[in-house]
């Protein structure tokens, strides 16, 4: 079964619906529903894991201007090809580029050389929105949590995203010719995570959702990158990240005990739609448009890819499925969950190792620490 159902012509046009028809918007509101909550018991350690979580991230800071070498030199063509040697959709565009009747059928290497910078360039914004959306779900968290010692530990996070969105954006800004706006599909998945009113839905579309997928791309991008600046910047990056997705699991594992088969039925569904709204993101439609290629077609040959040349793209999902077992989300009432994933041909994750007990791996080695 492939990751979108392609026979359905419906879902390339829904695809392609949703468009970022503002693109000099510079600000954007959405109503955030839920209450703060004040907590009087202060107990810390009471639950050690955060705890824990918590001691780790006070001793793991960096600063984004000190430790990383903003005078390198950045080649965007050379880092785009070296990124594009990682990612399959990448070799699958340069076949259409011989394939008769393709849309890019008269690309020569100045088209894909701009296409390969354009790529990259809608990758690094999207991850850099991304980021900001962290920093945004992270200040909700530490209102909304009822446990003090998860309001310690997301008021770390805040920091590290910041950080995050910093070191992305100023990378962007000063070693990449281009850059993109918010895809909508990504803006319509962090304002339905603001939008809604129960707390542990933050924790579910940010920690385990987004950020989930963010630490398996930049584990992939870091992997192919040999690229100073950029490298150790991912790095660094993931150290944060491994923690985010960790207090996620930690934190939902305790929470989900508690609810109904009803309450979980909500948080398997709500965990889906996050699943298919990132995937359309890396439909990257507006790299289509800004390149002057037919997007509708592009779009259908791309969902069309032969099943092994899609494992990249699902591959960006090996973080999601784990979490989203040790959570009791795959097999929860009848294993809807389980069923969607066996469809969207990313089951095979399942038993990959989880976050909860990964972070130590991504921990940053003493001597790396400045
Ligand atoms: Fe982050
Ligand atoms: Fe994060």
């Amino acid at each position: 079964m492939s990751l979108v159902d392609s026979d359905n012509s419906e879902s390339i046009d829904d695809i392609l619906a949703l468009t970022n028809v503002d693109v000099d918007e510079v600000f954007h509101a959405v109503q955030s529903n839920a209450d703060a909550i004040y907590t009087w018991d202060y107990e810390k350690g009471a639950r050690l894991g955060l705890e824990k979580l918590y001691e780790k991230a006070k001793g793991s800071q960096w600063n984004g201007q000190t430790d990383l070498d903003w005078s390198t030199d950045v080649d965007p063509e050379r880092v785009a090809a070296e990124m594009s040697g990682s990612d399959q959709r990448s070799q699958f565009v340069r076949g259409l580029m011989t394939s008769p009747g393709s849309p890019i059928a008269s690309w020569g290497d100045k088209e894909i050389q701009q296409y390969e910078i354009e790529t990259f360039a809608h990758r690094l914004s999207q991850f850099t929105h991304g980021e900001q959306g962290a920093l945004v779900c992270t200040a909700k968290i530490v209102e909304t949590v009822p446990w003090i010692d998860a309001k310690y530990y997301a008021a770390t996070q805040v920091v590290d995203e910041a950080r995050h969105v910093e070191v992305f954006s100023q990378y962007l800004n000063t070693k990449w010719p281009s850059d993109y706006p918010i895809s909508v599909h990504l803006r319509a998945l962090l304002d339905d995570i603001m939008n809604d009113s129960r707390w542990d839905m933050t924790y579910l579309g940010m920690q385990i959702m987004v950020e989930g997928l963010a630490l398996a791309a930049f584990g992939f991008m870091h992997q192919m990158c040999t690229e100073p600046l950029l490298k150790k910047l991912l790095r660094y990056v993931m150290a944060d990240e491994a923690r985010h997705v960790a207090f996620g699991v930690l934190s939902l594992q305790e929470y989900y005990q508690e609810l109904s088969q009803a309450e979980i039925q909500d948080r398997q569904e709500f965990a889906f739609e996050a699943t298919i709204r990132m995937r359309d993101r890396f439909l990257q439609q507006e790299v289509w448009d800004r390149m002057g290629v037919d997007t509708k077609s592009m779009i259908r040959i791309i969902l069309d890819m032969p099943e092994e040349e899609k494992q990249f793209q699902q591959m960006l999902f090996s973080k999601i499925v784990p979490n989203c077992r040790k959570l009791g989300l795959l097999d929860a009432g009848d294993g809807w969950l389980r069923e969607r994933y066996q469809e969207i041909g990313i089951i095979e994750f399942e038993h990959h190792l989880d976050t909860g007990v990964e972070y130590e791996v991504f921990d940053l080695p003493v001597e790396e620490k400045a």
